[in-house]
């Protein structure tokens, strides 16, 4: 048989994800990965899952395991009201929307919205789950510039001048890959911009609860509540494995993306989605969020300390006030994969920045590290290696 005469034309465009290569091999005995974006497994709160568990059987008995509505199971969606208003993001319990993960979010605004060749305009870099997620709908990008504060305004304003858009995609809040935060001036300046192109944002939100120091920035849906789908998960606060994700979005496109996915799940598990309403609703997720950021604050201190003592003058990184990721520029000509072979010989993966553009030329001089999935003493061998490695590539290269 020739399957592979067999396969649709869109599923070319679904390369299997760069990332999970390298994390095959990052997560093989001995390594230390600063590669993937894994939540520390000690943040996740197993201690109370048999009580949790038995609260969801007592409260909803069969109802949690039994099939339930498209939109989300309705505990769950009126536990998120108070969570998502306290970020500053308003939406009666009918207007959120429960799917599997925010990644089922990602597709779901690609089924709905992008016919073959449509625009989608990203950060550069931007997430490669969501390139993932819109890349079997066959979109064109428009890359949107951005600098040490993410996106760049009057760059979002030329491309939405220049051409139609169906979808801008962001994450302003400790992106991935960079870790960078949209300040608010900018938010604002997106805001009008939006409205003036009557243009529709995606705004990815996984990251924001995870913020160890500084003040907490409103989100964009806030300022243009009519021109944004606001996505977030349960995946850093809770669990990733639960897959629970959640969407604010405007009343038709709402309405769209459920009947869409009535044919891919149904729904997303009623179980996790029982655990996921009584672990907010009552008080379980305000108890574990410091424990979260009490594991992670020391361990993002660490990277900074170390970068700090080990990284050449001319290498850039950020300092993001959260999140899971630190973004490493190097000198222009500098080889982020020529520096990942010789740390991968010697236990430590992290993940070349080239992967995260839409057109990556030019850009193999950076690279992405996670600081979740390691404790503080790890980070710094790990960051000393590196440092070493950076030196040996920049004599080679001479
Ligand atoms: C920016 C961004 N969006 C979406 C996701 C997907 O998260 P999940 O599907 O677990 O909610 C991730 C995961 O790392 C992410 O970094």
């Amino acid at each position: 048989m020739d399957y592979e005469s067999l396969l649709a034309h869109r599923t070319h465009t679904m390369q299997a994800s760069a990332i999970r290569e390298i994390l095959k091999v990052a997560s093989s005995p001995g390594m230390v990965s600063l590669a993937g974006g894994l939540p520390a497994a000690e943040s996740f709160p197993l201690e109370i899952m048999e009580e949790l568990t038995g609260a969801v059987l007592a409260k909803y008995g069969a109802q949690a395991l039994q099939y339930d509505a498209s939109e989300g199971f309705l505990p769950l969606r009126e536990a998120l009201v108070p969570h998502l208003a306290a970020r500053g993001v308003k939406a009666t319990a009918e207007g959120i929307t429960i799917f599997s993960g925010s990644q089922g979010i990602l597709d779901g605004i690609g089924k709905i919205l992008i016919s073959p060749g449509d625009v989608v305009a990203v950060e550069a870099p931007t997430y490669l789950g969501a390139i993932q997620a819109f890349n079997p709908y066959e979109p064109r990008y428009a890359e949107i510039e951005t600098d040490g504060d993410g996106l760049i305004p009057e760059s979002l304003d030329r491309v939405l001048a220049d051409q139609r858009v169906k979808l801008v995609y962001l994450v302003p809040t400790f992106q991935n890959p960079t870790g960078r935060t949209l300040p608010l001036d900018r938010r604002h300046a997106v805001a009008e911009i939006l409205r003036t192109h009557n243009a529709l944002l995606l705004e990815d939100d996984p990251y924001s609860d995870l913020r160890y120091t500084g003040t907490p920035v409103p989100p964009i849906k806030s300022l243009a509540p009519e021109n944004v789908v606001y996505s977030s998960t349960l995946s850093k606060t809770f669990a990733p494995g639960l897959r629970v994700g959640l969407c604010v979005a405007p009343a038709p496109i709402q309405r769209w993306m459920i009947t869409a996915r009535q044919g891919v799940d149904l729904h997303t598990s009623t179980f996790t989605q029982a655990l996921a309403a009584e672990y907010i609703a009552a008080g379980y997720l305000e108890r574990q969020l410091p424990r979260i950021l009490d594991i992670y604050r020391p361990r993002q201190q660490a990277m900074f300390d170390a970068l700090a003592v080990h990284l050449p003058e001319d290498f850039a990184y950020t300092r993001p006030e959260g999140g899971m990721f630190i973004w490493v520029e190097g000198p222009p000509g500098f080889d982020a994969e020529a520096l990942q072979r010789r740390i991968l010989e010697r236990g430590v993966a992290f993940v070349p920045g080239k992967y995260f553009y839409v057109n990556p030329e030019g850009k193999q001089n950076t690279f992405r590290m996670n600081f979740t999935a390691a404790d503080p003493a790890t980070i710094e061998r790990a960051i000393a290696i590196v440092g070493d490695a950076i030196a040996e590539e920049l004599a080679a290269s001479r």
